[in-house]
């Protein structure tokens, strides 16, 4: 048995996991729309517009400035290349694990451990970004109730140690201080990741109906933004349109790319959807297609509304509303993004336990990681881990950095499953397949090429950052995985979740 063995695909209809099928194209575009729709929008657009400088001058990345529009389209039709595979697998391979079981069944075993390693930077970092997100625009409605949290409260180490505000940077000294160490830490963050997490013990789902009137509740609010702010913008701020020429549009992208991730999370609701080789493709193409559409909208309003380098804040959308004097509206906003980004908090909090899941029934983590609760069956021990870990990391991460290193594990993610997609076609050309990628060799090597071209316009520093967690994820798969593995100890699992 070899690194690249691959887990034979159980289909749904072979599996017969009994689950009812509910969802139809317009409940799967909702659902896509509530994944997607939080901190990359409501949060990164600012440091996309506006790009980042350490306070000694150096630049980390440059701003697209109101040319972000343009990053919001390059990003739709690379998302699209890679959307249109996640059909394809999603319909053909229904099971939890997303694009770790994509993976195990078309590029492997070693490839499957990568991929579900980088997914967990998709998910529980990116929940560290989120939670950051969410912090920042609570702390900015407590403001407004005339409640002021002290700035080491709501501000992590590493936080305060990135920013280029020399006002964030002076908390380092003026923050209390524990055996000299100051204490910086993000309470808001850290509470709402453990209230989300006690939630999803009690065995709480997303149920469709929540997450409508959630998804509701966003459109509601980036529609008063862009009505209010709409009549506000000075035509003056779009000049220069773009700054930094196409490295900022390119380098804006690469950040702002976080806003767009989440589609291929309803691809693990392929069970429980009617004809899913209709309405897959409609639900993951669809949701990307109106979120590219209010996207380009929302950052044509927001670059028009203030000057972009006013953008760079953790809540530029109700910032920019207050800048220009619309204190109610940017209070509704603030409102609003905390709601959109409880959701997403949500959902990637409920998907990080069933990838660990999955990836321990499979062997390659231990076996506590597998149990179910008796009474509530959901996966209990790997929602504690991911509440712990998730919880710790936002109390002091920086956003920026916790952007940078999620983009990079998703859209690594991304691209190995246009791989699959085309090597799966060449292996099993005979393969029933309820929906098929069309040009399949422009589709998959276009969409796995556009990937690494975002992925390379993030800075050195995710890059390093990225590397060392592969590493460590290899050393651990060669520790712990490569012996433990079902598939390669001859009894694979080979029922669907
Ligand atoms: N796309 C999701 C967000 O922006 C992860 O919050």
């Amino acid at each position: 048995m070899g690194l690249f063995d691959r887990k034979p695909i159980a289909t749904a209809d072979e599996g017969g996991t009994g689950m009812r099928r509910t969802l139809g194209a317009g409940d799967l575009v909702m659902l896509a729309i509530g994944a997607v729709i939080g901190a990359g929008i409501f949060s990164s657009l600012g440091t996309a517009a506006a790009g980042e400088t350490l306070a000694d001058g150096t630049v980390i990345r440059y701003g697209a400035g109101p040319a972000l529009v343009l990053s919001f389209v390059l990003l739709g039709a690379v998302c699209g290349l890679a959307a249109l595979c996640y059909a394809e697998l999603a319909a053909m391979i229904p099971q939890a694990g997303s694009a770790y079981a994509y993976s195990y069944a078309t590029l492997g075993e070693i490839v499957a451990w990568v991929v579900g390693w980088a997914l967990i930077l998709e998910y529980a970092v990116g929940n560290v970004a989120v939670a950051i997100g969410w912090s920042g625009y609570f702390t900015a409605l407590l403001s407004g109730f005339g409640i002021d949290l002290p700035g080491w409260l709501t501000h992590g180490y590493w936080n305060v140690k990135a920013s280029s505000d020399p006002a964030i940077r002076a908390l380092v000294d003026s923050a209390p201080r524990i055996a000299g160490i100051p204490l910086l830490v993000n309470l808001p963050a850290f509470g709402i990741v453990v209230a989300i997490t006690l939630l999803l013990l009690k065995g709480v789902k997303e149920s469709t109906r929540a997450n409508n009137v959630m998804v509701v509740i966003k459109l509601l609010v980036l529609a008063l933004f862009v009505i209010v702010g709409g009549m506000h913008i000075d035509p003056e701020n779009y000049k220069p349109f773009a700054p930094n020429g196409f490295r900022g549009i390119h380098q804006g992208a690469a950040i702002v790319f976080f806003a767009y991730i989440g589609f291929d999370a309803i691809s693990t609701a392929a069970e429980e959807t009617k004809n899913p080789q209709r309405n897959l493709p409609i639900g993951i193409l669809g949701g990307l297609a109106v979120c590219t559409l209010i996207y380009v909208i929302v950052g044509f309003v927001a670059t028009g509304l203030v000057p972009y380098e006013q953008l760079r804040s953790s809540d530029p959308l109700a910032k920019a509303l207050s800048i220009a004097g619309l204190s109610t509206a940017s209070w509704i906003v603030a409102a609003g993004a905390v709601v959109s980004m409880s959701a997403v908090l949500l959902v990637f909090q409920y998907g990080q336990p069933r990838i660990f899941y999955a990836m321990a029934r499979d062997g390659l983590l231990p076996k506590f990681a597998a149990k179910l609760h008796p009474k509530t069956r959901t996966p209990h021990v790997t929602t504690i881990i991911t509440g712990v870990a998730v919880a710790l990391g936002s109390l002091l991460a920086d956003d920026a950095a916790t952007y940078d290193l999620t983009n990079i594990g998703t859209l690594a993610a991304f691209s190995v499953v246009c791989i699959g997609v085309l090597v799966l076609r060449i292996r099993e050309p005979e393969r029933h397949r309820p929906f098929r990628v069309p040009f399949v060799w422009l589709v998959t090597l276009g969409g796995a090429g556009a990937c690494v071209f975002v992925m390379r316009g993030l800075p050195s520093s995710a890059w390093k950052a990225f590397a060392i967690w592969m590493v460590i994820g290899l050393a651990l798969y060669f520790v712990y995985g490569y012996k433990n593995s079902v598939l390669r100890r001859g009894n694979a699992p080979v029922s669907p979740e």
